[in-house]
């Protein structure tokens, strides 16, 4: 098992008081999680020694920090279990890889009357792309709903799929309610209705084990920033029969060949999806990130946050007046989603950032899903590594004081 106390330890900004000496409490982690110190040396380490433009190579530190992004691009293949690194696209996050495939591969496989099914759960970087690619096609979007306890209904899933549907897109872990989705079985029911999956990871990667092979996953999205990385960057991967097949999405400097007054031609993969300068330090500090976790293990990742989770859900029970929203601990990753009754989530979030205790209140980019659930928002508690027990009781603490307050 991890120690968080010993690891919190790394990470600079957990070590601040706030609002004049209130011990900061971050449970903000599915919005961004806080970077090791280790990472932050890295980050200074190569602006200070190795920064050039990549891909240029007409010089020394060129070379090196070409490398060293290439060598960054072999580490995500490595974490994922992908089969090359040509499937590797660095993007701008999860939105800027979601919209690479709807914008790509959508616009020259989707046409009118063809099918896209989402899921209730999805983040709106999974729906909007779409709703787009629907609008310009002529497409139809359908929905597959979630049980009474917040998981995916793989029955009307599995009713929703017909020889229209072109792509499945769906989270691996909602970032709301928490639920893993069964992203295997979806992968398998889709291929054998003829369609493409889209998975977006962005709150599961960061908290365990990735095989894309296993998965069979067509594309996967997902975003440093929440895995102990730097904001603005994040990947995706696709198969490469896929990649080659798509045209590239934005033209610019690194993605061709040749161009003339005629035209152009597109370079080879992966650089075919990088138009323009990438953000080279945030690449190149990618792998302290992912061996930081690695030595730590996902597995005791995800272990830690379902055990705070489940320690989480007791805890906020016995106040009595909260409402945790979505499926037990067991089935789901380590974001606890609840409304207190009659106490606006914002009202609560600002009480409890009083108290030192950062979480976050709103529809979390997940309007379909609140309209599902009957709200307008919630508040939202989200775990990672660094998170203790002391932590989720000075929630704990901080809600019931909360409520005296405003009864
Ligand atoms: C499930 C999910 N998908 C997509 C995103 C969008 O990620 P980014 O803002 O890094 O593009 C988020 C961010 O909160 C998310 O939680």
């Amino acid at each position: 098992m991890l120690d968080p106390v010993k690891l919190k330890a790394d990470f600079p900004v957990l070590q601040q008081t706030v609002h004049n000496g209130v011990p900061l409490v971050y449970l903000d982690n599915a919005a961004s999680s806080q970077k090791p110190q280790i990472v932050i040396d890295t980050l200074s380490r190569i602006d200070s020694t190795v920064y050039a433009n990549v891909h240029r190579g007409a010089h020394w530190l060129s070379d090196e920090s070409t490398a060293l992004y290439e060598e960054s691009r072999d580490a995500v293949a490595e974490f994922i279990h992908a089969s090359s690194s040509r499937e590797i696209v660095f993007t701008t996050g999860t939105t800027g890889a979601i919209n690479i495939v709807a914008r790509s591969w959508g616009d020259a496989n989707v046409n009118q009357g063809d099918e896209i099914l989402l899921t209730r759960l999805e983040h709106h970087s999974n729906i909007v792309p779409w709703q787009q690619l629907a609008q310009r096609k002529g497409a139809q979007i359908k929905w597959c709903d979630i049980t009474e306890d917040g998981c995916l209904d793989l029955e009307e899933f599995e009713n929703l799929l017909s020889d229209r549907t072109r792509v499945v897109a769906c989270t691996m872990a909602s970032n709301v309610l928490g639920t893993f989705t069964p992203a295997k079985q979806i992968t398998q029911l889709a291929h054998e209705a003829g369609a493409i999956v889209v998975l977006d990871a962005a709150q599961a990667i960061p908290h365990q084990a990735m095989n894309v092979l296993e998965l069979e996953a067509d594309f996967v999205a997902f975003s440093a920033h929440k895995m102990l990385g730097p904001s603005g960057i994040g990947i995706l991967y696709g198969k490469e029969a896929l990649l080659e097949s798509m045209p590239p999405f934005l033209g610019g400097g690194s993605m061709i060949d040749v161009v003339s007054e005629q035209g152009f031609t597109t370079a080879a993969l992966p650089a075919k999806f990088e138009a323009g300068t990438p953000p080279i330090s945030p690449v190149l500090a990618l792998p302290a990130c992912l061996e930081y976790l690695t030595q730590i293990g996902m597995e005791n990742i995800h272990q830690h946050e379902l055990e705070l989770a489940s320690y989480a859900h007791a805890q906020l029970d016995t106040l009595g007046k909260v409402n945790i929203l979505g499926p037990a601990p067991s089935e789901k990753a380590g974001v606890v989603s609840f409304t207190v009754d009659n106490l606006h989530p914002h009202d609560l979030t600002h009480a409890l950032d009083n108290q030192g205790v950062a979480i976050r209140a709103g529809h979390h980019c997940a309007m379909p899903l609140h309209q599902r659930l009957g709200i307008t928002a919630s508040a939202r508690a989200s775990f990672y590594l660094y998170n203790t027990r002391d932590d989720v009781d000075t929630l704990v603490q901080a809600i019931d004081k909360a409520i005296r307050l405003f009864s």
